[in-house]
């Protein structure tokens, strides 16, 4: 029997590409170049199967441009907002994603934004670095304590859950504003906020987990941060697209804000030189599930979906 083509967009894991050029007729990127737009249509034409990142951007327009080969679009990420779902529902192109797999990774990452925020770990670091270390002093680069505090969980699906229990690691208390308030063994004693107002008005440090939509663009603005307590700190793990990053920019230099950890960004590559000009915000660049065994295990999930997929049976993680 042929095997379905399938074209790995970016560089995975040796485990991964292994798995996937013993099942499938595959077409893998070693250099790991990025494509263009175009080179995205051309490539996606000729094969049955597509697994990007979410650096691969299926917009309706490019969508209406695969033809009718692709049949599924099987993401190595577990946010879609790369993929435009409604048209490719349309174009009865099938879409999955790979959910559970990276939430004790993105957890991590949430930790290490927290903490690097609260504690100055940017500057910290950037001095040594720089060779500027020379005084030390009680009143030198003192931070802000996260033990004991209020931490906020705006989107408390698996990667919010999973980091409202390691912020409990810290003697924080959990509250949380979902769609859905959890049932008790989820919710874990953590303080349900029927609203994002409410919600905002109590996180000492705030920590985004809900999906980028159109409906939750922007939500972190001028108004929202306004509403959080004096001095608050602000985590990112989640998209880029949730914060106003002017309005976040305003709000850590007139202090209002005590600082931000952040691993996304509204342009990436790249991130914001606003933000990297400030001292008190801790930057990554969107490493949340950037680990060898979160990689493998979103490589072996997409692969996962697809082998249901082409043997006519349901994939678990279907999205569109
Ligand atoms: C995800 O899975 O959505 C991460 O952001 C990495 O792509």
């Amino acid at each position: 029997m042929t095997k379905p083509k399938l074209l790995i967009a970016r560089k995975l894991r040796p485990v991964v590409e292994a798995r996937a050029a013993r099942d499938y007729d595959v077409i893998l990127n070693p250099e790991d170049r990025v494509f263009s737009q175009g080179e995205l249509i051309a490539a996606c034409r000729v094969v049955d199967a597509v697994l990007p990142c979410h650096s691969e951007r299926f917009s309706a327009g490019v969508i209406a441009e695969l033809g009718p080969r692709l049949k599924i679009i099987a993401n190595h990420s577990v946010g879609t907002d790369h993929v435009d779902l409604a048209a490719a529902k349309a174009a009865g192109i099938v879409v999955t994603n790979t959910p559970d797999v990276l939430s004790d990774a993105t957890a991590e990452i949430a930790m290490l934004c927290m903490l690097g925020a609260a504690r100055r770990g940017a500057e910290g670091d950037a001095l040594i670095r720089a060779g500027k270390w020379d005084v030390w002093s009680p009143a030198f680069m003192v931070g802000r304590q996260v033990t004991g505090k209020r931490f906020g969980v705006l989107g408390m699906g698996r990667v919010g859950q999973v980091t409202a229990e390691r912020a409990r690691g810290f003697g924080m208390q959990v509250h949380y504003h979902n769609r859905t308030r959890l049932p008790d063994h989820l919710e874990k004693g953590a303080v349900f906020h029927d609203t994002v107002e409410s919600l905002l008005a109590v996180s000492d440090v705030l920590s985004l987990h809900c999906p980028s939509t159109p409906a939750t663009a922007g939500l972190i603005n001028a108004r929202t941060l306004a509403l959080l307590p004096e001095r608050a700190i602000l985590v990112n793990t989640a998209r880029g697209a949730l914060v106003d990053e002017d309005a976040l920019i305003a709000a850590l230099q007139s202090g209002r804000l005590f600082a931000a950890g952040l691993d996304v960004f509204q342009t990436e590559p790249g991130g914001n030189p606003g933000l990297a000009a400030l001292p008190n915000v801790f930057l990554l660049p969107h490493i949340g599930s950037a680990t060898e065994e979160t990689r493998d295990a979103m490589g072996v999930r997409a692969l996962d979906n697809l082998d249901a997929f082409f043997a006519g049976r349901a994939p678990g993680d279907r999205v569109a």
